[in-house]
């Protein structure tokens, strides 16, 4: 079998397939499976920035669970499907820090997400006392604002149709990748 499958051209079609049809942030929100230090699975919403060859980035806050997951288990999952073409993608791969991201991610944060950063940290009990912050004034990211690059290893790709099509896709040690229509 010759035939050859790029999750990466299959992804870019999938989001210009969504074009109007779906808002930005609907169609950018993906499904990112960390793993706790005893091991324990954990899943949440995140929404991806992009897509540069091997890489998928997103942005969180350093002081949250996932950020500390990361931290401890860099392997991680991400399902994300994407409606307008029916397609879900599957990606495996080791995420990590990305600084030299942090200021064009930052500056592209709307106000209303950028306040997140600004704040007391994800998950602490509310009891009242935290001030409003502002996040307009805020120029460079904050040092809780946290990019994180996952350099995708694996990918599993499912088009539902009539029929359905599944393709497996591994990356070789040089870089290359090799891909296998499976059994849906
Ligand atoms: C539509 C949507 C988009 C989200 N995007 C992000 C994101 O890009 N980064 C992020 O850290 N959290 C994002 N969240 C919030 C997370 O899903 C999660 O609730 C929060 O980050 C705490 O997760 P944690 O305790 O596992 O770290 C998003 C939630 C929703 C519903």
């Amino acid at each position: 079998m010759t035939e050859q499958f790029s999750w990466q051209d299959s992804l870019k079609a999938s989001l210009a397939a969504s074009g109007a049809r779906d808002p930005e942030q609907s169609v950018r929100s993906a499904q990112l499976a960390t793993v706790t230090v005893s091991g324990i699975p954990d899943v949440r919403t995140v929404i991806i920035r992009g897509i540069d060859g091997d890489d998928i980035t997103f942005n969180t806050d350093r002081r949250s669970a996932k950020a500390r997951h990361i931290g401890e288990t860099p392997w991680v999952a991400v399902s994300w499907y994407i409606p307008a073409t029916q397609t879900q993608y599957r990606l495996y791969g080791m995420a990590a820090e990305a600084p030299e991201l942090a200021e064009a991610m930052w500056a592209e944060m709307r106000p209303v997400d950028r306040r997140n950063y600004l704040g007391p940290p994800p998950g602490k009990p509310i009891k009242g006392e935290d001030a409003p912050v502002d996040a307009e004034d805020q120029a460079a990211a904050p040092e809780s604002f946290m990019p994180v690059k996952i350099t995708i290893e694996q990918a599993d790709v499912l088009i539902v149709g009539d029929p359905h099509h599944r393709w497996s896709c591994a990356r070789r040690t040089d870089g290359t990748w090799r891909s296998v229509p499976v059994v849906p």
